[in-house]
């Protein structure tokens, strides 16, 4: 397998810009040079043998999937397709650095309408397991959205087509005669049948599931699932991390304890880390106040100023988990397509620097300065963070370990000899917790190099405090 990691191909909004959903021609199909990663070999061959990271050959349904998420013919009026929201060089988070600093949410096609939070990246969200709410012993896991109110990307793909916040088409019957005029028009009927675009009731009742079978696709692929960041290179002993970099993912890993939500290890099966355990948590991050919701007219948000997210909690209907979100992925959390780009933070955007979120975590209970207040004060997590008594170095050091997990990272040609891979062990800093209510599986007993047992022990060692603190 080649070694070498590079760069992705996925277009810019200059690309997109050049060619709108309406060309005659359809844009050029990815490089030759992309091979077909059969996920699962991929991942073994990823986490040690060498970063196989080039990028991937679409099939067609991919490259149908592809085509639909940047068609910015498929809005009502036309002009915003997912990348409007999602675009590659914002590590498929908003492309719009001024829409971020006024407020993070993006507003939809109907410009003066706005949605309640911040787009969230969709890259690696296919690896994310099914909503599972849990229950005695068992945190809620997976899902999509903050919330997760949906199950999983089939479910979700068609939700934004039809959103009155987002791409506002009226229904499929809009959908079928919008695609019917698509440059990718062939591509459709290749993927789908002949016929499969054809004005008639049976292809308007499946023309939504087609399109979102296309685009769980295309969001499952290797163009969105890379694992070619500068982390990765280094986990499989293609480079070394910078002496801030390695400090960083020491604090990571030990004294800053994000590693306890945000998994920074490969499993024990070789599958590269995900920086997210896919449980639902309470930060405290304060309401965002140039939120555009709370200004949005009352059928869309009765409550005004005084609208409270509750996240998971408002989902399940469940006061103890109110104010809950979800764990994101930190890959790409600070990809931007140039370095003064404005990216912001959290699920309402509040913050504006990786550096003020990790202040935050640092120091929000220390005592020392005041922050706005927690929009749902009961469920907040006092225990795993808050006050982590991190230098300013150290938070530095922090924000530069983030900055490895972009993909798209290009191995350095040098003489150095390569580093060994590292091994999927637990921290030395880590504690096995004894979990007071049993696990699933009978009683845990987590082993050396056992890191999937370390990370089921941490579940139900956050779930127990969880339940201790409330
Ligand atoms: C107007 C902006 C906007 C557009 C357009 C948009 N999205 Fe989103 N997307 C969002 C926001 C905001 C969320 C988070 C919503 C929430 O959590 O309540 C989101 C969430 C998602 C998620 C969940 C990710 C996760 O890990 O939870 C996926 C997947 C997704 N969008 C895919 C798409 C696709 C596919 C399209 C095009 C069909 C699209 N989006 C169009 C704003 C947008
Ligand atoms: C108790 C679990 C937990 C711990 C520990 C934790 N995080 Fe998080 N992290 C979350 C949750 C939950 C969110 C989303 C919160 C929200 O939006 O309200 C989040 C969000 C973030 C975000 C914003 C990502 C985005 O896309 O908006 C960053 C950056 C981040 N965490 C970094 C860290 C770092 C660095 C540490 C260690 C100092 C850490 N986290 C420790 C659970 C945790």
């Amino acid at each position: 397998m080649s070694l070498a990691v590079r760069p992705k191909t996925i277009p810019t909004s200059t690309d997109r810009k050049a060619e709108s959903g309406m060309d005659a021609a359809p844009r050029n199909a990815l490089p030759s040079h992309h091979v077909l990663l059969a996920l699962p070999v991929a991942w073994l061959c990823l986490a040690w043998h060498g970063v196989g990271l080039s990028a991937a050959e679409l099939t067609p349904l991919e490259t149908l999937g592809q085509k639909i998420f940047f068609d910015t013919t498929l809005s009502n009026p036309a002009g915003q397709s997912c990348a409007s929201c999602h675009a590659p060089e914002a590590g498929f988070t908003s492309p719009d650095a001024d829409e971020n600093s006024l407020g993070a949410v993006h507003p939809g096609a109907v410009k003066t309408l706005f949605g309640n939070r911040k787009p969230p990246t969709i890259a690696y969200a296919s690896q994310s397991p099914k909503f599972s709410a849990g229950g005695e012993g068992e945190p809620t896991t997976g899902g999509l959205f903050w919330d997760g109110r949906v199950a999983d990307l089939q479910e979700q793909a068609t939700k934004p087509l039809l959103n009155p916040l987002e791409q506002n088409n009226a229904g499929a019957a809009d959908l079928l005669k919008k695609l019917n005029a698509a440059a990718y028009r062939a591509l459709f009927e290749t993927v789908n049948g002949q016929g499969s675009l054809a004005i008639s009731p049976d292809n308007e009742a499946k023309i939504l599931d087609r399109i979102a079978t296309a685009l769980a696709a295309y969001e499952a692929s290797s163009e969105i699932n890379p694992f070619s960041s500068k982390y990765d290179a280094f986990l499989a002993g293609k480079v070394k991390l910078s002496e801030q970099e390695a400090r960083g993912l020491e604090l990571f890993e030990g004294k800053a304890n994000c590693f306890s939500c945000h998994p920074s290890r490969p499993s024990e099966d070789g599958k590269p880390p995900l920086f997210t355990d896919y449980t639902y948590d309470n930060l405290g991050f304060p309401r965002n106040p140039k939120n555009p919701f709370y200004r949005m007219p009352t059928s869309i948000n009765p409550d005004g100023d005084k609208a409270i997210d509750l996240g998971l909690g408002g989902v399940l209907k469940d006061p103890k988990q109110y104010g809950r979100f979800k764990v994101p992925t930190l890959r790409n959390v600070d990809k931007r397509p140039t370095g003064g780009f404005v990216k912001v933070f959290g699920h309402n955007g509040y913050f504006t620097s990786l550096k003020a979120v990790i202040h935050f975590y640092n120091v929000r209970d220390a005592g020392t300065e005041s922050f706005d207040p927690a929009e749902v004060p009961e469920t907040v997590n006092h225990t795993e963070l808050g006050n982590l008594s991190l230098t300013d170095a150290e938070e530095d050091d922090l924000v530069a370990f983030l900055k490895t997990l972009s993909d798209g990272y290009i191995v350095p040609k040098s003489p150095t000899t390569p580093t060994k891979p590292r091994q999927p062990v637990v921290p030395a800093t880590y504690d096995v917790p004894k979990p007071a209510v049993p696990a699933e599986s009978g009683p845990l007993t987590v082993l050396p190099h056992d890191f999937a047992g370390a990370r089921q022990a941490i579940r139900v060692f956050r779930f127990v405090e969880h339940k201790r603190t409330r």
